[in-house]
């Protein structure tokens, strides 16, 4: 049985109304091994796993675990027979213990009908030290930043004895710290025996976590090969079926007058004393830690927090920002970093949802012009290459990226001066990031002016006219493009070598 792969997918097919989201795919996944999936956006790489764990049914095709053919009704039965998936929204409950959501739905029962809550804690301790984290099993889970809660989540499906741990973009929303303990986890749990299939949009981490990799493009298999055999470009060629020769495509643009000026923007506790420019046709990059105050900044200027001090000015007027309708009406436009919690409408349509900031410019008297709605909403369907079966299909049906592509869109069909991006290209896959650069220039050529908080330092370098880098609440430091470098921006944002060294 040693050679038996520990899954096998055989002709798997999963059709969802007008979309062919899985088309005989055939493949194995070895015992033991870090498998990578990738793919495009929209490719089937969540409904694959979503198939495996029994959240949907498939349509036709066969699974084996373990050799034999099985079929799990609901993610639970999945669970008990030892297959995990960690998706980005957790599945934990915020008001319980870190204790009692390990356990949840399987706890000890001591005398027969008394839940053993003693037993329960001990055991959740005895897994936080098998994974060597410092977690109280005490705390209420609410109380837990992202890279805890994914940890819990592991701890969980190691108390079913998971032999099978499935991971869904689990770095989009870590810190390099905490993607490098998640890493350490992975390579802990291989070592132990367990088999993890890793699903992300950021290709290096394959080469660094993973031995087998494979590629879905449109629903349908396309390779599986050991990760040393693969070059990132073949990878890339065959997620988008062709080569991406210009990862950063950046024209030339003049950059003239100032358009915003902050100063002394402070915030208690989060924004201390931000002053700085920026000019029409520029985009200037923030770069810094997760939790160095990025985010907030954007959303201070754009008035979704109320700020204690500090002057925003417009093309040299000072303006007062209290709500992000005095923000808009001031051309200014805010892509959020929770895409799903604020910037889309699950339940609308992908025209609705692209329409919606478009809707005073389509409207004559009162009536919506539907025709120019939907010619602009199709305009950017195609530029942005989002996967859909049509305009009407509902957000919610959408995958992952493509949803973050639709938000993206929103903003771009609508004409502002100012917008701010808080990492924009996050879930996004690789050809898809380069039309949002595209985009970008376009809103450039137009006139407008970009800020952009972005974590992965390749684009912040490869895009930025200027760089500032926040630590703490402050800006530490700003870098022109010729002086932005990798090592320049982490020595800022880390504040200590020694800590940089480390991160390398
Ligand atoms: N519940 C659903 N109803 C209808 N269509 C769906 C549903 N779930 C997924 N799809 C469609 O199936 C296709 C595959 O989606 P899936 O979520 O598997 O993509 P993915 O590879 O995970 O992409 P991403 O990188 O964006 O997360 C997409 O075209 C998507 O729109
Ligand atoms: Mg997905």
């Amino acid at each position: 049985m040693g050679d038996t792969p520990i899954l096998h997918f055989e002709k798997l097919t999963k059709r969802f109304p007008g979309v062919l989201a899985l088309d005989n795919v055939t493949f194995s996944v070895r015992r033991g091994e870090v498998h990578a999936l990738v793919g495009e956006n929209g490719a089937g790489k969540s409904t694959l796993i979503k198939i495996v764990t029994g959240v949907y049914q498939k349509t036709s095709g066969e699974i084996f675990f373990d050799g034999k053919p099985v079929y799990f009704a609901n993610p639970h039965e999945a669970l008990r027979n030892g297959i995990a998936a960690i998706y980005q929204e957790f599945n934990l409950i915020p008001a319980l213990t870190v204790a009692e959501n390990i356990f949840m739905g399987h706890h000890f029962v001591k005398r027969r009908f008394f839940v053993d809550w003693n037993r329960m804690r001990q055991e959740a301790q005895r897994l936080m030290r098998f994974l060597d984290v410092d977690i109280d099993v005490d705390q209420k889970v609410r109380d837990l930043g992202v890279a805890k809660k994914q940890v819990v989540e592991i701890a969980k499906a190691l108390s079913h004895k998971a032999r099978v741990l499935i991971m869904d973009e689990p770095t989009a929303t870590l810190a390099q710290k905490e993607i490098e303990g998640l890493f350490r986890i992975i390579k802990f749990l291989k070592n132990e025996g367990v088999t993890v299939i890793y699903i992300s949009h950021r290709l290096e981490e394959i080469y660094e976590l993973c031995d087998r990799v494979t590629v879905l493009r449109d629903g349908r298999h396309v390779a599986t090969q050991d990760v040393k055999d693969v070059t990132m470009d073949d990878l890339i060629r065959m997620m988008v079926g062709r080569g991406v020769t210009e990862k950063f495509p950046r024209t030339s643009h003049t950059i003239g007058e100032e358009v915003l000026r902050v100063e002394g923007l402070t915030r208690r506790g989060v924004l201390r004393d931000i002053s700085f420019s920026l000019r029409r046709g520029e985009i200037l990059g923030i770069a810094g830690m997760v939790g160095s105050g990025r985010t907030e900044l954007l959303r201070a200027i754009y008035g979704v927090d109320p700020i204690d001090g500090g002057k925003i000015y417009i093309r040299g007027k000072e303006v007062r920002i209290r709500s992000p309708l005095d923000a808009i009406n001031h051309g200014i436009a805010l892509l959020p970093e929770e895409r799903k919690v604020h910037g889309l409408v699950l339940l609308l349509s992908v025209l609705d949802n692209l329409g919606l900031p478009m809707l005073p410019f389509v409207s004559l008297r009162g009536f919506i012009n539907d025709g120019r709605l939907k010619t602009i909403a199709q305009d950017m369907v195609h530029h942005m290459n989002i996967k859909t079966p049509s305009l009407y299909q509902k957000v919610m049906y959408l995958s992952g990226g493509n949803q973050q592509k639709v938000v993206l869109g929103k903003w771009f069909a609508r004409n502002c001066d100012i917008y701010l991006f808080d990492e924009p290209t996050r879930g996004i896959d690789v050809g898809a990031k380069v039309e949002i650069y595209h985009l970008m220039n376009r809103l450039l050529e137009r006139g407008a002016s970009i800020i952009m908080v972005s974590s992965e330092l390749p684009e912040v370098l490869a895009m930025s006219d200027r760089i500032l880098v926040m630590r703490e609440g402050r800006i530490v430091g700003e870098l022109s493009r010729e002086e932005a470098t990798k090592e320049a921006i982490l020595r800022l944002a880390l504040g200590r070598r020694e800590e940089y060294a480390s991160v390398g």
